[in-house]
């Protein structure tokens, strides 16, 4: 390999996990105003499954109908700046930096370009390459739609999926802000999410949380698997459900709580971005927001990082390691 090339994950068609093959690929160039990262570690999100699989079809009418138009995966990224564009001022050669790529993808990969505004941060002295990659796409869906719910002080919030990279940032993001936290996970994750700061744990595998007597001023349901149907006996008058993961009689409740009132459903898309990574680094560095890694993968065996991804069970965040 010369220094033009790099490593990298690719997939040139839909399919199971072995579509992902290493190959070289022509390293990029950062333009004027755009950082080179010197990629150390990357994530599989569930998201990143998904694309590969294109699940659902609606994916294909983003990602490529026949075949993916980006063949290379991956949204989360942690490396050190190798080269900087003649126009960026906010971070220099040598620095550790951490961030999401948001729409785009491309960090299963040695190295990749990003414009210094979009949402890249440094990464704080405390924190390894591997912890900070995973601080980005579930941390900032999660204060993304706590944020938009209106979460205050003093609220109980049900978080479900609590395990999971949304949830498991969800449960440390509400409580820094204050409310009382109500946690739903299987029995495995029940240590897990205590020790994240939730105050009350539910075990899906043996109580049905729908039936309980509680009520709460916001629901998140961060994996799906519960509905605002399902829930909506459990909210507070005033109360808010809020969906990362929106299906079936969801959408329309969000239209028709708009349009009509009554108990707001919330859903949509993360809107990530430069701000929300600066406040997640902000928490992390005040020990508000941890990193919380399951297992690592090298990018050699990215495509058993998609199989156990593909499980739909990862606790937290599955972590691949770049840089050896
Ligand atoms: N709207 C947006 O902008 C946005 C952004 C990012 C992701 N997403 C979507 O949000 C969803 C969640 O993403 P994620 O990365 O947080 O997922 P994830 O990390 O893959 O979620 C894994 C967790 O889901 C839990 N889980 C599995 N089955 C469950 C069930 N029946 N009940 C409760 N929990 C269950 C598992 O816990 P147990 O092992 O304990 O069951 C596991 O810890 C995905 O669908 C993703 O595509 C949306």
């Amino acid at each position: 390999m010369n220094n033009t090339n790099m490593k990298a994950a690719v997939y040139t068609r839909y399919g199971s996990p072995e579509v992902l093959r290493i190959a070289h690929v022509a390293r990029p160039e950062p333009k004027d105003n755009e950082v080179l990262i010197r990629i150390h570690a990357t994530t599989v999100t569930s998201g990143d499954v998904r694309m590969r699989k294109a699940d659902p079809f609606l994916i294909r009418f983003f990602s490529g109908l026949f075949k993916p138009k980006a063949p290379i995966l991956g949204h989360e990224v942690a490396g050190v700046v190798d080269s900087v564009g003649s126009k960026v001022t906010r971070f220099k050669v040598g620095e550790r930096v951490f961030g999401s790529t948001g729409m785009r993808s491309g960090t299963y990969a040695e190295y990749i370009c990003m414009a210094e505004d979009d949402a890249i941060a440094h990464t704080p002295d405390n924190v390894a390459h591997g912890e900070a990659a995973t601080l980005t796409v579930g941390a900032l869906t999660a204060l993304h739609f706590i944020q938009a719910v209106g979460l205050q002080r003093g609220e109980h919030i049900l978080i479900h999926g609590a395990s999971g990279s949304i949830g498991s940032a969800a449960v440390q993001l509400a409580k820094a802000m204050g409310a009382t936290v109500t946690a739903v996970c299987s029995t495995a994750n029940v240590e897990l999410v205590r020790g994240l700061g939730a105050d009350h744990v539910i075990d899906y595998r043996r109580t049905d949380f729908t039936k309980g007597g509680n009520t709460y001023d916001v629901i998140f349901s961060t994996v799906g698997h519960t509905s605002f149907t399902a829930c909506r006996h459990l909210l507070a008058p005033e109360g808010r459900y809020v969906t990362s993961s929106a299906a079936g009689s969801d959408y329309w409740h969000m239209i028709k709580s708009k349009l009509f009132g009554g108990h707001r459903v919330i859903g949509g898309i993360s809107a990530g971005g430069a701000e929300g990574i600066a406040q997640v680094r902000d928490l992390v560095q005040v020990g508000k927001l941890k990193a919380v890694v399951d297992r690592h993968f090298p990018l050699q065996r990215i495509a058993d990082a998609h199989r156990y991804v593909d499980q739909g069970h990862k606790r937290g965040n599955v972590v691949i390691d770049v840089a050896a």
